[in-house]
């Protein structure tokens, strides 16, 4: 793939969606009203709308290394809270998924330089759970555990926040933690009980 293909590919594109409908653009360009704000890993092999099946329009998307929600980290907390906020998704995802890199790396003894402080997130993830990690011996299904985990601890410090809080309690949003099997293409829903996790929670973080 080169340049010049992804420009033919653009021309191809839109002649392709102009022949189903001859106003695809024009109702596209009218706004945007999504149901999900899925945030997932960079990794290209993990594209949010193929994988979901969705079409443009239908998914708000924020991508980083490792799919991490960190409170200091204004470009996903902008996100969040304009998804939530403004655009008023219904559902929010966090979707990691097995032989994740970044999860890889934050399971390795070495410097890695500015990766430090983001994977450092990775890092506190498998500290908290360290007793459940540690007692499985099988260092493949450790990994996968570990991306599982960093997922459910990405969706707790979604209900941290204020806007997550606010929007739970006043329109039923839900929260959602999944996992891509890049194995299979599987998407697995980790059906995780957030009611019980926000309820331990607000006791301290309660911000709404
Ligand atoms: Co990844």
């Amino acid at each position: 793939m080169n340049v010049a293909d992804v420009f033919k590919n653009n021309e191809q594109w839109i002649t392709d969606k102009l022949a189903i409908n001859p106003d695809y653009f024009t109702e596209l360009a009218k706004g945007q009203t999504p149901e999900f704000l899925y945030i997932g890993c960079s990794d290209s092999r993990v594209t949010a709308e193929d994988l979901m099946g969705i079409k443009p329009g239908e998914a708000f998307v924020h991508r980083n290394v490792a799919n991490l929600v960190n409170n200091v980290d204004l470009n996903v907390m902008t996100v969040l809270n304009y998804s939530v906020r403004h655009l008023k998704v219904k559902h929010v995802v966090v979707c990691g998924h097995y032989n994740c890199g970044g999860v890889k790396a934050a399971m390795q003894p070495a410097d890695m330089g500015i990766l430090n402080p983001w994977l450092r997130n990775i890092r506190d993830v498998y500290r908290t759970h360290k007793d459940e990690l540690n007692a499985i011996e099988d260092e493949g299904k450790r990994y996968d555990r570990l991306v599982e985990l960093n997922v459910q601890e990405q969706c707790v410090n979604l209900l941290k926040t204020a806007a997550i809080q606010q929007a739970i309690t006043e329109r039923g949003l839900t929260v959602h933690g999944w996992v891509f099997d890049i194995r299979t293409g599987k998407l697995i829903d980790l059906k995780l009980d957030f009611k019980a996790v926000l309820k331990d929670i607000k006791e301290i973080y309660d911000l709404y």
